[in-house]
């Protein structure tokens, strides 16, 4: 969205810190045994104490508060009680609300305990191409060139990215104009960032594939050529200078 007014700003800082503070909460409350469906609950929880609603319910009839997705499924994971979280996992919890009538959405990938399978090379890749990435962002930048960043830091990395995911404008909904913040540079894009706009901006690093593959219940969403997958994502607003960081109290640069 827009932001054309001070009272539009404000609305965007408090729903960014409700979604942040409850990604940050979520991630330290997730243990060994516990299943993701208690984790979303427990998100659920404190999104309702601060009067705000689940966006990818409201928007999509998500069956969960937030997508908790684990080891081989890269997004849009269905918190489940079958779903036991184990040591080593690989992590990803995306939180996405409304408050307000104003929408913020970020998401984080980790891994529980001690680090067995060793992911935690892909998780920093995705947090620090993230951090690049969003700096490299202000009004007048071409989105073909932050994907063209990413791709580049992905592969010097020694990973991938996923093709057919993307961050996106936000705010006044969940997913708005510029709907394509890709992961690589499409040449024929020429669209720009635009400064007092709020975007979502999202990592989709991989080990193996380069496509996210729909699973029959029709949310899940699995690696085409299999391996693992990272998301790191902020609300960002975009200015003159390095954006701000609204959905910043998740804490991953601390
Ligand atoms: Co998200
Ligand atoms: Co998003």
């Amino acid at each position: 969205m827009s932001i054309t007014k001070e009272s539009e700003l404000i609305g965007m800082k408090r729903i960014s810190e409700v979604v942040g503070t409850t990604l940050r909460l979520m991630t330290e409350y997730a243990k060994v045994g516990m299943s993701t469906k208690e984790l979303d609950e427990y998100g659920g929880e404190i999104l309702k104490s601060y009067g705000a609603k689940s966006a990818p319910y409201e928007t999509y009839k998500f069956p969960g508060y937030s997508c908790i997705s684990v080891n081989q499924v890269a997004a849009h994971g269905i918190p489940s009680e079958k779903i036991i979280l184990k040591e080593g996992d690989l992590i990803n919890i995306d939180v996405s609300a409304e408050l307000n009538g104003f929408w913020s959405d970020n998401g984080g990938s980790f891994v529980l305990g001690k680090d067995i399978h060793n992911h935690q090379p892909l998780v920093d890749a995705s947090k620090n191409i993230l951090y690049k990435a969003i700096n490299a962002i202000k009004g007048g930048v071409k989105i073909a060139d932050i994907g063209y960043l990413i791709e580049t830091e992905a592969r010097k990395s020694g990973f991938k990215v996923i093709k057919n995911l993307a961050g996106h404008g936000v705010g006044r909904s969940l997913h708005e104009e510029p709907s394509d913040i890709l992961n690589y540079r499409v040449r024929s894009n020429r669209e720009r960032f635009k400064k007092n706009t709020t975007v979502a901006v999202e990592t989709f690093i991989s080990t193996n594939s380069t496509y996210a593959v729909e699973q029959n219940d029709g949310w899940t969403l699995v690696g085409n050529k299999g391996g693992f997958v990272t998301q790191h994502e902020q609300t960002i607003l975009i200015t003159d200078d390095v954006p701000v960081i609204l959905t910043e109290s998740n804490g991953f640069w601390k």
